[in-house]
This record gives structure tokens, sequence and C-alpha cells, in this order.
């Protein structure tokens, strides 16, 4: 029986006399709903809403008879679950809403968590590969329409976006970030909360969006999945923490915390992150959920005892629901009446989940976001293709052209297209699918076969065997030569040949970190084998992190970087192909010459002794170059750029003003990503030797030029100190504007 959720009449008068806004008098309601209901709740309950179960159990069928299933399923007619994640239908979704509505004491509503993190049956681009784009309006665009089919099913949270800065090639969740910059990216995380949660969430079509891993995850020790995190508070405060930051101030509804220890606290107990720097000095009203069991796991990170210490702790740190870990709904309680751990805090933590569930207007209607017809009238509806289709080709980098290899002419005869990728119609969907259906992305083959009736496909070798799944590593690099004969022969009669090399859509992503990021398999040899009977070879890259292909960028002709670009990616890779699209992306991860140099990323301090002197000691090694194999920043295009005239006007000390002229000096038009970065030569704490803070994405016709301004302030010049103050001091400054991180016009001024 759900209780009526009224405030009291003298409230809202008062409201309306004190002339309180809209918001102020919605927020106020809100309150004085949550607080009506907070009084009614036993402690039980209040635990119970900070309880989050993996949906799986019953909503596929009759109600689990035995097991954990059954305990959940009975916890949840108690009244004594908050969220479930991971159930998929709204037929699902209204079967356990109705019995937390219906059958419950307080008929407190459900939330539904998921992970769309690229998309949810129509599936975008890989973070990693849309950030590429850098078109934050395309992004916001891609997460608006993640957001209306995943609401469409049900869904009114999502876990995303993963705000973790990482540098290391290794870890293999690259794939679901932005890449190494925090000024990208955290411009790029604003804009996909933008998407996900709308201008309000009065529309059904908005859902909870959160910033996740806080904070440290992509620094994981060696790359290794859920290691330890050991950082300066210069990395933490500069790099780290701006994105979520960011999207804080944006007001972004949830956090998540991380799995890993940072300088030996784990997040989900570190009440410096969750506490201190979240909930008190950003004023962060949301709530703080667990990440996957990562409460009990303070028992084996070796900082908790038992379940019981492990929700002590998580619960005082600001820890506000634990998602699959038990420990909150079998602990608290005991805890509470023993004094262990305050009602307070029980109290706070509630009504945080509590005023989520009504600003999502679930208490108004449970069932907002069930709507059967929406479900088939919305997933994978052609605006959505249609959307993926155009991230996708803003999201191909361009690494290498010689000779102008590219773009293939369609009059062309005799294309040969080699490798297992080309005709895989799953990996391209990238590891984070898991409500998409298999087999549903147009594969490299389809997307040529649908411009060209000139294509032949040969495998040469599979990328790994064995059957794929998103929780089992179950998949082996394949090591069987027995295709290559067909591919050479095939090669060897062809005018060009077409390689998809890359990995297999489950070897990046959540527990797969690589000790190796070559080619896996026998793909490398592939290449070469190929390469001894034709050289007029362009080599299309499928993979979820950057690889070494040292190889290949010095001997192959034609490289593009095709990441994992989702539901359109054989649509999206032939129009780039073919010149039909002009690439304008750029890496927004640096490309290793190989892993023995990571972590290898552009925004790195100085040192003591930098330059080659006319002996060994200064900073290199003696087997491979310090440089990288692709730097950030970098992607061509079939346009030309040239850059000019790099002018800095320090009239206002406050707004420097920074312009540049760009000239497209080819016959083709075409858009360039015009990149500023920064060097704060002398300051208390060594800066990195360059900083991304604006960049201008135009298009620039064949031929023509346009001058480009950026706008320098103290935001761009300042950085945070050791303790988390943002400092700005005067000195000199490197101004730098150009194509990449290392191709720049560089000039210096003076901040007073
Ligand atoms: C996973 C991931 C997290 C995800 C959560 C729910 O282990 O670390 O990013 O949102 O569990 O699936």
């Amino acid at each position: 029986m759900s209780l009526i959720y009224k405030i009291s009449f003298s409230t809202l008068l008062w409201l309306i006399l004190t002339n309180q806004s809209n918001a102020q008098i919605l927020s106020a309601t809100i309150e004085q709903k949550v607080e009506n209901i907070l009084q009614k709740m036993t402690i039980e309950e209040k635990i119970g809403q900070m309880n989050q179960y993996n949906g799986f159990w019953d909503a596929t069928g009759p109600a689990p008879k035995s097991g954990s299933s059954k305990i959940k399923y009975d916890n949840l007619k108690k009244g004594l679950v908050g969220s479930v994640l991971n159930v998929k239908g709204v037929s699902n979704v209204r079967k356990l809403q109705e019995i937390a509505v219906k059958e419950t004491r307080l008929g407190i509503p459900l939330l539904f968590g998921f992970d769309v993190i690229h998309g949810q049956k129509t599936i975008f681009p890989i973070p990693l590969a849309s950030s590429c784009s850098w078109d934050v309006e395309a992004i916001e665009n891609s997460t608006k329409v993640a957001a209306i089919e995943a609401s469409a099913m049900g869904i009114n949270w999502t876990f995303a976006p993963m705000l973790d800065i990482s540098r290391d090639a290794r870890w293999g969740r690259v794939m679901e970030g932005a890449g190494e910059d925090p000024y990208l990216a955290s411009l790029i995380g604003v804009a996909q909360v933008k998407g996900f949660q709308g201008k309000s969430f009065s529309s059904n079509h908005s859902i909870l969006a959160t910033a996740k891993h806080f904070a440290g995850y992509g620094f994981v020790e060696a790359g290794r999945e859920y290691n330890a995190v050991n950082i300066s508070n210069a990395q933490l405060y500069n790099v780290i923490l701006p994105p979520f930051k960011a999207v804080v101030d944006s007001g972004i509804k949830t956090v998540m915390n991380a799995f890993n220890s940072l300088n030996g606290i784990p997040a989900t107990g570190n009440q410096f992150l969750l506490r201190d720097l979240l909930k008190d000095k950003w004023k962060f009203k949301g709530l703080v959920v667990s990440d996957w069991g990562s409460i009990i796991e303070m028992i084996d990170h070796g900082f908790a005892k038992d379940s019981a210490e492990a929700a002590t702790i998580a619960a005082n740190a600001g820890c506000d629901m634990d998602m699959e870990s038990y420990a909150f709904v079998d602990q608290l309680t005991e805890l509470v009446k023993k004094g262990k751990v305050d009602i307070k805090i029980i109290d706070e933590a509630v009504k945080r989940i509590l005023r989520i569930k009504f600003e999502l207007g679930l208490f108004d209607n449970p069932f907002k976001y069930c709507d059967e017809n929406k479900e088939k009238e919305l997933l994978y509806h052609p605006r959505h293709l249609k959307a993926t289709l155009e991230l996708a080709q803003k999201s191909i980098v361009l690494l290498k052209n010689e000779n102008n290899l590219l773009p293939l002419k369609k009059s062309q005869k005799k294309i040969a297209l080699i490798g297992s990728l080309a005709n895989d119609k799953n990996s391209c969907l990238g590891n984070w699918r898991i409500a998409s259906d298999d087999n549903t992305a147009i594969s490299v083959l389809e997307g040529l076969q649908n411009i060209s009736s000139n294509i032949s496909y040969a495998k040469g070798a599979d990328v790994a065997i064995g059957k794929t799944s998103f929780v089992k590593q179950t998949i082996v690099n394949d090591n069987d030569t027995t295709g290559f004969a067909d591919a050479i022969k095939l090669a060897k009669a062809s005018e060009v040949v077409i390689m998809v090399l890359g990995e297999n859509g489950f070897q990046s992503g959540e527990g797969r970190s690589r000790s190796k990021i070559d080619l896996p398999g026998v793909q490398q040899q592939l290449l070469e084998e190929i390469f001894k009977v034709n050289k007029n070879i362009v080599l299309v890259l499928m993979n979820g992190r950057p690889l070494a292909i040292t190889w290949a960028a010095q001997n192959i002709p034609a490289i593009i970087e095709a990441w994992q670009l989702g539901s359109q990616t054989g649509n999206a890779v032939a129009s780039v192909l073919f010149g039909e699209v002009n690439p304008s992306a750029k890496l927004t991860m640096t490309f290793p010459r190989s892993v023995g140099q990571i972590p290898i990323y552009y925004n790195h301090l100085s040192n003591g002794r930098p330059n080659a002197g006319n002996n060994v000691f200064w900073s290199h090694y003696s087997d491979e170059s310090n440089q990288p194999l692709y730097p950030f920043g970098f992607g061509l295009s079939y346009s030309k750029f040239k850059y000019s005239n790099l002018n800095i006007d320090t009239t206002n000390n406050e707004k420097i003003k920074v312009s540049v002229t760009i000239k497209n000096t080819s016959n083709v038009d075409g858009e360039e990503i015009a990149q500023l970065y920064i060097h704060d030569k002398v300051s208390s704490i060594s800066r990195p030797v360059k900083e991304l803070k604006a960049f201008k994405k135009l298009l620039i016709k064949a031929n023509e030029s346009k001058t480009v301004e950026f706008i320098l302030t103290n935001n761009e010049l300042g950085y945070y100190n050791n303790n988390g103050n943002f400092i700005i001091e005067a000195g000199e400054f490197e101004v730098m504007v150009g194509t990449n991180s290392d191709d720049v016009l560089k000039k210096t001024f003076n901040k007073m």
C-alpha cells in the first residue's frame, strides 16, 4: 500500500508568499516529502534503500525457490531493495516495480540501473573512439540517443560516463574513457551527462548519469586490472579529478566509487574522496554507489577484517548504496543498534536516494519508464542508426596515407579484403554491449560491398578463437596460419589490399589487461606475408586500445584507426576509404612504439636531463626512442593544412588573445581540429611541457584560409597545488598552436 506523499498547506503557502522560485519550491517540496517518508521508515527499510541487487534473477521467470535469488526476491517483497541493475526490457522492469510499489509497506519505487556506456541497442563507437572526434555536440547527441533507447527499455539510471584518465594501453578499460587529457575529457564528460540527463527529469527520456570510477582507476599499477593506485597530489588534482569536478558542477546525479585503493586507501572506504572532497568541498548532493562488490572487497584489500567492518567503513566514508556485496543489507541494522554506525549516516544516505527518486518523478509515476509501445518504436530507430554512423565517421583517424593511396576509387577493380575482423559483426560493437543483440553491426565487408562490387574477401587468420563472453575470458589468440595461402593468392591477384586487423571485441574492456599491445595471434605475420606479394595495402585497425604497430607504421602505405565503431562500422569505414567522408579525427591517447615505453603521454613533466648529450647521462632508453609512434592530437586528412601567423595579444592580461591562420592547401574541403597548448615554464610545482587548453574544429574549404582565435584566462593558466587549491602564478608561458601536440607553432608571453 503506497502512502500519499503530500506537503502541508502551510509550507506551500509560506513558499509562495516568500516568493520562492519554482525550482526552489520544487526542491523544498521534495525535501519535505523526503522527510515525511523518512519519519515513517523502520531502520531495516532505510537500509533496504541502500541495497542494490543484480537483477537477472526473478525478472525473467517465476520467483526463485532457493539460493541467493530467493533471498533477493524475499528482500524485495520486504521493501529491503532500493535499486536493481541489469534488468532487460520493460516487462521485466514492470514486474519488479509492481512488487516494490504494490507489495511493500511503503511502496517506494526502485531505481533501475544499467551500463549504457556507448549505446543501448543502437551501439555507438566506443568512448575512446568517439573522443577522437573532439565533437562534443555529436557525443552529447550519442548519449541522448542512448538514453532514449535505455529509458524505452525501462532503465532510469546509466553507469556512465566513465571519466578515468589513463596513460596505459595495457589497461583494458582505456576503451571506455576519453583518453589521456583531462581538459578534453572534462568537456566530453559534461556533454555525455547533458545527453543522458537532458534538461529535466520530467522527460521520460532523461536518465540518471554516473561519474565513474571515483577515483584514479585509470592509473592501476602495471596496467593490471583492479590493481593498486599510487599517485601524487599533483596528478590527483590536475589530471584525475578535473573531469569529475566538471560533471559534478554540471549537475550529475550519481557517482560510483572505484575498485582500486588510492595511496593505500580503497576508494570505497575513502573518506577524503567521498565525504571531505565530493560531498563537503564540492557540495555533491546526489548519491554514491559502490562498484560491484567493492564494499566487501575491502577485506581483500586488507582494509577491513570482515563484512561488518567493511560496511561500517563504507557507510561512514560516504558510500550510500551497496552494489551486490550484501554488506549493507546484512550488517548495517545491527551496526546501528550497536552504535558502530550513527543513524544520521544512514538517514543522510537514504535522503540522497529518496531525493533522486522524487526528482525522477518515480513517486508520482513509478511506471513512467515502462511503455511497451515506446520500446517497440524506438530501439534501433533509423534516426539512431544515422546518428551512430555520423559519429563513427567522425571518429576514424587517418594515421598514414603515402602516395595518396587513399581515398580508393569506386572504379577500382580487384580490391582484396583480408582479415577475420572484416567479416565480424560483433567485435566492432565493443564489449560494453550487454543490451544489444549479436550480429547487428554492419561489418566492414558489408559496408564495402554497399559501395563497390569489386570486393573479394579472404579471412587469412582469426584473431582469437573460443566462445566470447562478457564475464568469462574463454577466447585465446589464434595461431592457425592455414588460411594464409588463400589470402596470399587473392592479394597477388588484386590491385589493392584492405586488411582489417586488431583485437576481438572481448580482448579489451573490463578484466582485459594485456601485457603486450601488439596485434594478437598471427596477424602481424599475415600482414608481412601479404606485404611480400602486394605493397598496396590499406591497414584498417579495429581495436579497443592503442597498439604498438611500429612495423606497420614503417612499411604499410595507408593506415586508418577505426577502433570499434558500433552498429554502423562497415558503412563508416567504407565511406572514409572511398572518400565520401574526409577523415578529421585526432588521437586522444598516445600510441607507443613499444609496450616498454608505457606510461607514455604528451602532457608529461620535463626532467633534469631531457636532452641528448655526448654521453649516456640523459633521460632515454638505450634500445628505443623517447618519442611515441603517434602523439596525442595526431590525425591526418585528405586535405592538407598549413599553420602560420601565430599571434599573442596580452593587452588584457586577464583575457589573452591568441590567433593563428590555417590554410587548406589541397583541393579537398576538410575539417581541421586546431589545438592550443600551454607550458608554464617556471612554477612552484613543475608543470607539464604542454597542456591542451583550447581547440577549434573548423571546416576550411579547398585552397581557403581561416584565422582562428582563442582566449586564455586564469582558468586555463592556473593549476592545483598539493593542497588542492587552484593557483595562478605570474611568469613566462609558452603558447603552442598546431595540428597535433608535436607539430605546433610556438610563442611566449608574460603572465603578470
Ligand atoms: C563493473 C564495472 C562498473 C559497472 C558495474 C556494473 O564491474 O566496474 O563500471 O558499472 O560493474 O556493471
